[in-house]
């Protein structure tokens, strides 16, 4: 949430700062600001409501410098406006800072430190660049008022900050926010993604929580906590611009829906060898199947993927399998087994609420495997173990090819854990073949695109609620199917337990509702459409996704069969589609849904 870029040592400092944070904005697009500036230059502070579209159009042409500091806001403290906006700067206007976290003693601080000081807005922030000017009235210089600064404050940060009386430095620090450094050729950046400034360089330094870092054009120098010098390697990132780009797609959503079928030939690729065997690092599958049980902990469409990752896992290894929300988990910690094991799920690796139960379980000496699909992120960096999706930058705030991806790793490590236990129905199970089957399925249905249009106009186009419905996966397929299509096309959706709505939920089915029903298992076939007749009789409009071998004539759409554990990842798709097209229809944004932000790291 909130995305910082920042730049030291070259000319075009405004334009690298705003292409910068149009490639955060996925991280929170409600207002957005620079600070440029330079030696014997001019200060410039430009802030906007709305978009980064919006500020670009407030930026003159004398708006220029050799340093400067960036930000889009996901508003926390503070509603969205342009006083709020970062970057904020202190009363005399020395220190200018940026900031993406929540500060939780910020009302504390304000009352110790700064009741002399005049707060123009309602940000934590603000609080932060007056307590580091507070400091250097006090008689500190800028790196020891900033450090006293971190002292007292309590909460989660990246931060950067320039003073404009020395502009030859950036001041650098974390704490569970991401923040980057990148390496040039006699100029360095910052960001809370390599993304942002990969037209730069695509040489990184992590940064580790606590530490603070001096950037300046030629150098860059990291401390620990107690002023030690820290010497990191730097990293390559591992993708390019091209990568990060649209290409011919309206829409970033689209495009990665699209782009499953391409994900699950990558994962083919990574995980399984030429004789079709899963492939994956021995000491995790020792770790997992010495275990007792596997907790998986997630949020959101994560969340939702370790659902369906339970049902294959237990199949495939019979160790027993937990699914747990992360926000709840770490404040309502489940009463654990002997030997448990974690699996953390997260797109970004940088999910606040996963990375507090992730630190709460190391501190008991537990076991953990990260699977994200950002290499270096916090939770990758801080787990025992990770595996990386493989599925390419997601960059649209509904998640798609993500979720897939989630599920397929996850069934390579299930046919690897069950290989190794000796399970029969694992080591039957050609899981290379059986995810070619799934790529090329994918394709047939993402071909049936006006298909699905039309029946998104034929059903959704008025409505104010919808339902999915399903048993067993394809009720986990249904919590994921609303989740996509009430975040962006603001319909009321819910995913039922289609066996559950006759408890309670059924006295919302109104003429015309529409229901979606999903089919996959031969288990459940009977039941489900036994509960869209109930339905149907009080007044819903069904639509039934049903794969081939259990499909009527009359149902809207056929899913070609695949193999029966792995049928959550082609049903999902018709609804990913569901949603895109329910949001273009309705003339929303498909890729930036109000209230959200792709990575949400704030608890
Ligand atoms: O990066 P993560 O997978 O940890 O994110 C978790 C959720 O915030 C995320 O899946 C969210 O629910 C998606 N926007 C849903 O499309």
């Amino acid at each position: 949430m909130c995305g910082i870029v920042g730049i030291i040592g070259k000319e075009n400092t405004t334009d690298i700062l705003v292409q910068g944070l149009e490639k955060l904005e996925y991280r929170g697009y409600d207002s957005a600001g620079i600070f440029v500036t330079g030696k014997n230059k001019e200060d410039h502070l430009v802030k906007s409501l709305g978009r980064i579209a919006d500020l670009q159009s407030k930026i003159t042409p004398e708006v220029q410098g050799t340093v400067g500091i960036g930000h889009t806001r996901w508003a926390t403290h503070g509603k969205p406006s342009e006083r709020n906006a970062h970057p904020h700067t202190s009363s005399n206007h020395q220190f200018i800072l940026v900031h993406n976290g929540v500060i939780e003693n910020f009302e504390e601080l304000k009352q110790e430190f700064l009741q002399n000081k005049q707060l123009e807005g309602e940000t934590d922030t603000e609080i932060v660049v007056q307590l580091i000017e507070h400091f250097a009235e006090d008689g500190l210089v800028t790196k020891e008022a900033f450090k006293k600064a971190l002292t007292v404050i309590k909460g989660s940060y990246a931060f950067a900050l320039i003073d404009k009386n020395d502009p030859d430095t950036i001041y650098v620090a974390k704490n569970k926010s991401p923040l980057l450094i990148g390496l040039g050729d006699g100029f360095n950046v910052i960001c809370s993604d390599a993304m942002a400034m990969l037209a730069e360089t695509n040489h990184f330094v992590e940064i580790s929580d606590g530490e603070m870092v001096i950037v300046k054009a030629d150098k860059v120098e990291i401390e620990d906590e107690k002023g030690n010098v820290v010497y990191r390697e730097s990293y390559e990132a591992q993708f390019d611009l091209s990568d990060i780009g649209k290409g011919t797609y309206p829409y970033y959503m689209l495009k990665e829906i699209d782009d499953q079928p391409t994900v699950m030939r990558r994962i083919i690729r990574e995980y399984t060898n030429t004789l079709g065997d899963a492939v994956i690092d021995k000491k995790i599958i020792e770790k997992l199947t010495a275990s007792d049980r596997i907790y998986i902990v997630a949020c959101g469409t994560s969340y939702n993927a370790g659902w369906v990752g339970k049902a294959i896992l237990e199949k495939m290894t019979n160790i027993p399998v937990e699914v747990h929300l992360s926000s709840e988990f770490g404040y309502n910690m489940p009463l654990l087994s002997e030997k448990p094991f974690f699996i953390f799920l997260s797109q970004s690796g940088e999910t606040a609420d996963s990375r507090q139960v992730l630190v709460q379980i190391t501190e008991l000496g537990l076991p953990s495997l990260t699977l994200t699909n950002v290499a270096g992120s916090t939770l990758s960096r801080e787990a025992d173990y990770t595996l990386l999706l493989h599925a390419g930058p997601e960059i649209a705030v509904a998640s798609t090819k993500a979720y897939t991806a989630q599920i397929a790793v996850l069934a390579v490590l299930a046919k690897a854990a069950g290989d190794n236990k000796g399970n029969q129905l694992s080591l039957d199970f050609d899981i290379a073949h059986e995810l070619s089957v799934i790529a090329a399925v994918m394709e047939t249905i993402i071909d049936e695109k006006m298909t699905i249009s039309q029946l998104v106009e034929d059903y959704l186009s008025t409505t104010r609620n919808a339902f999915y419905i399903g048993r067993g996966v394809d009720y986990y397929v249904s919590m994921e199917a609303s989740l996509k299509l009430k975040e962006i096309s603001y319909i009321q959706a819910e995913g039922f337990a289609a066996g559950e709505l006759k408890h309670g939920t059924i006295a919302l089915i109104e003429e015309g509702t529409p229901v979606f029903g999903i089919i996959t298992d031969q288990k459940t076939a009977a039941h489900t459409r036994g509960n869209l007749k109930e339905v149907e009789s009080r007044g819903a409009h069904n639509v039934v996704i049903a794969l081939a071998s259990f499909a009527k004539e009359t149902d809207q759409l056929i899913i070609p069969d695949v193999h029966p554990l792995l049928t959550p990842l082609v049903s999902v798709i018709p609804t990913q589609l569901i949603a895109y097209f329910a949001t273009l229809q309705r003339g929303y944004d498909v890729d930036k849904p109000r209230n959200l932000a792709k990575s949400v790291t704030v608890e």
